[in-house]
């Protein structure tokens, strides 16, 4: 492991306030193994993608958003599934930070990313949403790991009231991820 620890950006693809994913971003935060940091970006403040407005001088928001991916070792993507597919949010921040032509360019290239989900019902564990932001993230180069995703189903019932994330299996699935992915990013760089 390098002296500097390993700086991961993430950002759960729902708006919401009491939003499930961005509680297990929350838990991701706290769950960090030595040797990494991870930081939330702020996404509230990001537009739909409007090739005019990118014509015209791209957001400030999306251009924070963009370089804080940039100067990451990795980025980690939470996000719920919508319809068995990539909810809007989500995708639109895919989109942006994909954009070639704006600085600082596609902060997607040769970037290591790691997937998590978490469904509200008793059922889903965001397989679908979890394969298909794999596969849009590819053709922008990132490099998702290729396994050891987090998808957890039973919504609110894995939190405790203050929001921590006390269901075991849910945490060491968590734990494992960021392990992993601390492993990921080591071997993608070097
Ligand atoms: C439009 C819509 C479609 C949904 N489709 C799915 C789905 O395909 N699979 C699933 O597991 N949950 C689905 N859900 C339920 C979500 O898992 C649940 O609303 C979850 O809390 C959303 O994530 P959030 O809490 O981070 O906002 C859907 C919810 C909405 C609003």
């Amino acid at each position: 492991m390098a002296n500097n620890p390993l700086k991961v950006v993430a950002f759960a693809g729902s708006l919401r306030k009491q939003s499930l994913n961005r509680m297990l971003l929350q838990s991701a935060i706290s769950l960090a193994p030595d040797g990494m940091v991870i930081e939330e970006l702020d996404i509230h403040d990001i537009p739909l993608f409007n090739g005019d407005v990118e014509s015209v001088g791209t957001p400030q928001s999306v251009t924070d958003f963009k370089e804080s991916i940039a100067a990451a070792d990795g980025l980690l993507i939470v996000t719920p599934e919508y319809n068995w597919g990539i909810p809007a949010v989500t995708k639109n921040l895919i989109d942006w930070a994909s954009r070639r032509n704006t600085a600082p360019g596609n902060v997607l290239l040769n970037k290591p990313v790691s997937i998590m989900a978490i469904a509200g019902g008793t059922r889903g564990t965001g397989a679908l949403v979890r394969s298909q932001v794999r596969d849009v993230i590819v053709f922008p180069s990132a490099i998702p790991m290729p396994s050891g995703d987090v998808g957890l189903s039973g919504g609110l019932s894995n939190f405790d009231d203050e929001g921590n994330l006390v269901n075991e299996v849910a945490r060491t699935q968590v734990e494992q991820n960021l392990a992993a992915f601390a492993d990921w990013i080591q071997r993608v760089s070097s």
